[in-house]
C-alpha cells in the first residue's frame, strides 16, 4: 500500500456525530438514509454524498441511474433513498461482487470483508440493502463494468464511476458505458480530485483530465473526490 494515500475505512456512523439540527431538518428523511448509509464501510461521505443525492433529485421522472462499483452497498442506500424520496427512477448496481478491483484497493476490500465472518459480499450488500427498505429501487448487475455493458441498452440519467480505479480499469469502464449515457445525463467519478495517489490508483483522476471536457461536457465541477459533468454532446471521435 502507498504511503501517501489511505484508504481508510470511514469512521462508522459518521453521520451521527456530524449531521447538525439544521441539516436533520434540511434533509428531512434524507438525513436518515446518509446515516444508513454512513454505517456501511464505504466512500460516499459527507458534501460529495449530498451533491449526488439532490442531484438524483433532479433528474427526470423514471430515470436511470447507473452505479459503477457498489461493494457493501453505501453509496447504494443513499442513490437508492434519494430515488425512493422523489417517487420513481431505477439504481443499477453493477459490481462482480468478489471484492476484485486495483491492486491498491483489493487489499482494502478484503480488509474490510474480513469482518463480515465469511458471508458473500453479495450477500452482505442484499441485507444491507433490505434494512434500508429499498429493494424496490435497486436492481443488481453481478459482473464487470465491460462485461455488463454489453448488453446495456437502457439510456443513462446519471453514470456513477466508483469500480475498478487503476488506470486501465478505470478507462474501460468510461469506454464501456459512455455511450450510453444520454445527452444532457450527468457522469460522476469519484476519486478524481488532484492529489498524490498510490501507484496505479490514479485512473480515474486521468480520466477526468483527459476525458471531461468542453464541448463533450459542461457544468463540470469537483464535490470533494468526485468529478461531475453533464454530458452536451456524443463525442464522435470517441473512443481515442
Ligand atoms: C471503491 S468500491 C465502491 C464503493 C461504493 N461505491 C461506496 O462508496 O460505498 C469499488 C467496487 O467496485 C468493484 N469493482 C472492481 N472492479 C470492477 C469492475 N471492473 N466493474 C465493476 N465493479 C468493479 C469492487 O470489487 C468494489 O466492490
Amino acid at each position: 500500500m502507498g504511503e501517501k494515500e489511505h484508504l481508510a475505512v470511514p469512521v462508522q456512523e459518521r453521520w451521527v456525530e456530524e449531521i447538525s439540527v439544521e441539516e436533520l431538518a434540511r434533509y428531512g428523511p434524507l438525513a436518515e438514509y446518509m446515516r444508513a448509509s454512513a454505517k456501511i464501510p464505504g466512500w460516499l461521505r459527507g458534501e460529495e454524498a449530498k451533491a449526488m443525492a439532490s442531484l438524483v433529485s433532479s433528474l427526470p421522472d423514471n430515470c436511470v441511474v447507473v452505479e459503477i462499483g457498489s461493494f457493501l452497498g453505501s453509496s447504494s442506500v443513499l442513490l437508492g433513498a434519494a430515488l425512493k424520496l422523489r417517487g420513481s427512477g431505477k439504481l443499477h448496481c453493477v459490481d462482480p461482487f468478489d471484492g476484485s478491483g486495483d491492486a491498491f484497493s483489493v487489499p482494502i476490500y478484503n480488509n474490510i470483508l474480513e469482518g463480515n465472518e465469511g458471508k458473500p459480499l453479495r450477500q452482505c450488500f442484499h441485507e444491507n440493502i433490505h434494512a434500508a427498505d429499498l429493494q424496490n429501487w435497486v436492481e443488481v448487475h453481478q459482473g464487470s463494468a465491460d462485461e455488463i455493458s454489453k448488453s446495456w441498452r437502457h439510456p443513462i440519467d446519471l453514470l456513477f464511476l466508483d469500480g475498478d480505479h487503476s488506470p486501465q480499469g478505470a478507462r474501460l469502464a468510461y469506454e464501456s458505458w459512455f455511450p450510453m449515457l444520454k445527452v444532457g445525463g450527468i457522469i460522476a467519478i469519484h476519486n478524481s480530485n488532484p492529489r498524490e495517489y498510490a501507484k496505479d490508483h490514479n485512473g480515474s483522476r486521468l480520466l477526468a483530465l483527459e476525458e471531461i471536457h468542453p464541448p463533450v461536457y459542461t457544468d463540470i465541477h469537483l464535490v470533494e473526490t468526485t468529478t461531475f459533468a453533464r454530458k452536451a454532446a456524443t463525442g464522435e471521435s470517441f473512443p481515442h
